[in-house]
């Protein structure tokens, strides 16, 4: 039974709600949002990364206003920021330390999902509208890093759009259009301007509706992984779930509070985050004819530069032969499907022989890696969806997946060198195994019966 949602029908909110869903949409969205009760700590960080959202477009509206897209202007339009404007150096400061925060928020934010199987029916749209405002948020940081028009803005923009280069038949032809020019230049910087300012941030704020409008659909889940719609009382109200306002506002504020003191101590006391945050070499103006000795990304691309840099040709040819089992052991498991099968298989084969060549493999496995990510409510098959009631080897699992990828994500940071590459290599093939391995391992195991009722135990 649906929840009615009454109406103020006199003053002024009756006017406008005899013209506007305001009362309603309130009620529905916020004060008659019933969530359930055992939300935990990672759950801050859903409205954590909205308020970043909005610091981000806020503190973007007003450098803008000061900021010049031209290269010969940028860099020091960006130095006039910092020590002439007003609050200038705050604002900059603001919104270079979100962009990491951003993505430390949503990193932690994905990881909860995958911890309670939030990505599990009926989230499946959630998750993957997640996983489009995942790709969408690196394509605003990638855009934004060349603004300050620094030498690891410029050389990173080099670097990664020739790796478009790399794409059969297209890529040289893909990477000019992408540059506007065969070097990046002041045309490219207009153009990520573009992007940056309107563009992606128009994309990403309808996939955050989007977003917020399928969870509100479906209710949320919570660290037991149980359905609360599935017992209600007689009025319709999950027995489970308390209403969002005021009980997760004043729980959410919490996490705010908590949250802005770590933002402004990073702010105040360490905005370059020896040199996580803002790298060293972006204090130096662009220069097309002197290449950095290290190109590194920021800290928030680095596991899935780590991927790239560590597709060596050996490495490509190990590649080659775990497609060919998957593709081998998707054709067994197909059983009568093999018209289906056959052909995805000669593809595969047909792929790895024709296109040798190291680079454009290293672009396949980084952008894999991401992708992915789109599909996890269909790769994981384990009967319950928390954690906490799978066999311990899944947590193990769990936690060699997250290591691997911290390890990348450090190794990325680093110069390669022989023993580093050998490493990132093995932790690439943890991260692939986890994910393309799901459908057999999520199955195996003594999993526990989740309670019938979320378990909750007030403060
Ligand atoms: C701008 C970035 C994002 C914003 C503002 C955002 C916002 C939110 C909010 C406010 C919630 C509800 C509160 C909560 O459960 O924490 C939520 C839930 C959720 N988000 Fe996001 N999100 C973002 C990115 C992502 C990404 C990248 C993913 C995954 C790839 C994701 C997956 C989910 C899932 C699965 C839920 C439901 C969790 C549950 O019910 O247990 N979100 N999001």
């Amino acid at each position: 039974m649906a929840i009615e949602h009454e109406v103020e029908t006199t003053g002024l909110v009756g006017w406008i709600d005899r013209r506007f869903p305001l009362t309603s949409t309130w009620k529905k969205h916020v004060s008659e949002y019933y969530a359930p009760k055992n939300f935990n700590f990672w759950y801050f960080f859903g409205s954590l990364a909205l308020l970043v959202l909005v610091n981000q477009i806020v503190t973007g509206i007003f450098l803008t206003m000061n900021y010049k897209p031209d290269a010969t202007l940028a860099f020091s339009s960006v130095e006039y920021i910092m020590r002439e404007v007003p609050w200038g150096w705050l604002i900059r400061y603001m919104h270079s330390t979100g962009a990491s925060m951003f993505f430390v928020v949503v990193y932690l934010h994905m990881f909860r999902g995958l911890m309670y199987g939030s990505y599990r029916k009926p989230r499946e749209l959630v998750w993957v509208f997640g996983c489009a405002i995942f790709l969408c948020l690196m394509a605003e940081a990638f855009f934004g890093y060349l603004l300050p028009w620094g030498q690891m803005s410029f050389w990173g923009a080099q670097v990664i759009v020739n790796l478009f280069s790399a794409i059969p038949f297209i890529g040289p032809d893909l990477s000019l259009w992408i540059r506007g020019d065969y070097v990046v230049s002041d045309v490219t910087l207009n153009r990520f301007f573009a992007f940056h300012v309107i563009a992606i941030p128009l994309v990403l704020i309808g996939l955050v509706v989007a977003h917020l409008v399928a969870l509100h659909e479906v209710g949320s889940n919570n660290p037991d992984g149980i359905e609360i719609k599935a017992k209600k009382d007689p009025d319709g109200i999950p027995l489970d779930g308390i209403p969002f306002h005021p009980y997760y506002s004043v729980h959410d504020f919490m996490g705010v509070s908590v949250f802005l003191f770590i933002f402004a101590a990073i702010i105040f006391f360490a905005p370059e985050m020896g040199g996580y945050f803002l790298e060293a070499n972006n204090f130096i103006p662009a220069n097309p004819l002197q290449t950095p000795q290290e190109i590194a990304p920021v800290w928030y691309f680095t596991a899935f530069y780590a991927m790239l840099r560590a597709t060596t040709d050996p490495f490509k040819i190990v590649l080659m032969i775990v497609i060919a089992l998957l593709g081998l052991l998707a054709l067994v498991r197909a059983r009568g499907k093999w018209k289906l099968g056959l052909p995805a298989l000669a593809v595969l084969v047909i792929l790895a022989m024709a296109f040798t060549e190291s680079k454009f493999w290293g672009v396949v496995v980084m952008g894999g890696a991401v992708i992915s990510l789109f599909f996890l409510p269909w790769l994981d098959r384990s009967p319950v969806k928390s954690i906490r009631y799978r066999p311990f080897f899944h947590k193990v699992f769990y936690g060699i997946f997250v290591v691997a990828f911290l390890t990348l994500g450090f190794l990325g940071t680093k110069p390669p060198s022989p023993v580093s590459t050998l490493i990132a290599q093995i932790c690439a093939l943890i991260y692939f195994a986890f994910f393309l391995g799901m459908p057999f391992w999520t199955r195996l195991g003594t999993f526990k019966q989740p309670p019938e009722r979320v378990r909750f135990k007030p403060h």
